[in-house]
């Protein structure tokens, strides 16, 4: 996504987020006046998105289904034990299968070359749910949450009414604005740091990276981030209290993805010492308020319970925004998408 592609999908999210807020108030439900009140987009209206996921997922799933709902659309969930894909169908008849009979594809795949395959036969757009090498939709959600929390990054930003006791018809407010932050990231180098690097970068964002020398980023992700002129906004050790020298936000994922489970022993042992703790941001000179992040499922190998459940954390409007931006791509890619084929 380009970046004004990225800003407005970020607006479409927050406000969306807020009609739907209102839509849902359970004070709403029954009232006479929910007739004159705005709904959310409609565009998923008879369409269908087919789910098709290879790896278990709890938020990306859950986001998309009630999203689907709330466009006034289904998602079809389409689990690797379901259906003919992978045991006896290639990737290439199943795109075009399931795209023959839904309007759009959302797909959690395990090598990233079947997600490129997918996209290639499929006869209607395909969005990533997470591949080995990317995890676009987590970033998004990752944005709009720190935006909402611009607040405690710059003391003349305004923080955001809370959103269970405004009105619930009150208009919604815009999305604030937000300064240029030092992100540091401890850990793996996985599909969520993937997209942080070849995003935040661009939004004017410094990255501060720390992982072992051997887990790098490998090569065909750092050609895209030098192709898109991210480099120069990244540092990058092997020493975690390095990385958090600064930080206004600190990040981590599991050490162990999906698909590594027969590495545990080793990564273990490698990341030693790469625990996100209070201590460690201390002794590495964070910010004094810096906030964390995580795209959960969280082990406490790779934070301890103090900052994952602290006041720091702000993990869980960060779950809860996977679904107000899956449902702004579903809206803006699936449900006003058009093939160009005639109609009647
Ligand atoms: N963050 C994330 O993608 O979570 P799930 O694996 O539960 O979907
Ligand atoms: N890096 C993790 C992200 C899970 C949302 C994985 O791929 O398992």
């Amino acid at each position: 996504l380009s970046v004004p592609q990225i800003r407005n999908l970020l607006n479409h999210a927050f406000h969306q987020k807020n009609i739907s807020a209102a839509w849902l108030s359970p004070s709403n439900q029954e009232s006479k006046s929910r007739m004159s009140m705005r709904m959310p987009s409609q565009s998923l209206f008879s369409k269908s998105v087919a789910l098709l996921f290879s790896k278990r997922s709890t938020r990306t799933r859950v986001a998309a289904e009630t999203s689907a709902v709330l466009l006034g659309g289904r998602a079809l969930f389409l689990g690797s034990e379901d259906i003919q894909l992978g045991v006896n169908e290639s990737v290439r008849d199943s795109a075009r299968v399931i795209g023959g009979m839904c309007q759009g594809i959302f797909a959690r795949v395990g090598e990233h070359s079947e997600i490129e395959e997918l996209a290639k036969y499929s006869p209607v757009p395909v969005i990533n749910a997470l591949s080995s090498l990317w995890h676009p939709t987590q970033i998004l959600a990752d944005l709009l949450t720190l935006h909402e929390h611009a607040h405690l990054f710059d003391k003349n930003i305004k923080a955001l009414p809370d959103a269970s006791v405004v009105p619930t018809r009150r208009k919604p407010t815009t999305l604030p604005e937000l300064p240029n932050l030092t992100i540091a990231y401890v850990g793996d180098s996985a599909n969520v740091l993937h997209d942080m690097l070849v995003t935040y970068p661009r939004l004017g964002h410094h990255l501060r990276v720390a992982s072992p020398d051997k887990y790098r980023a490998p090569k065909e992700v750092w050609d895209r981030v030098v192709e898109l002129g991210c480099d120069k906004k990244i540092s990058w050790s092997a020493d975690p209290k390095e990385a958090v020298h600064g930080a206004d936000v600190v990040v981590t994922d599991t050490w162990i993805s999906m698909g590594q489970e027969a590495e545990k022993e080793q990564r273990l042992k490698d990341f030693k010492g790469y625990q996100v703790t209070e201590q460690l941001c201390k002794d590495g000179g964070a910010k004094d308020n810096w906030v964390f992040m995580h795209c959960l499922p969280r082990k406490k190998d790779e934070v301890d319970d103090e900052v994952f459940y602290g006041p720091r954390s702000i993990v869980f409007p960060e779950a809860d925004n996977r679904k107000w931006t899956i449902m702004a791509l579903f809206d803006k890619f699936i449900g006003r998408w058009d093939n160009g084929a005639e109609r009647d």
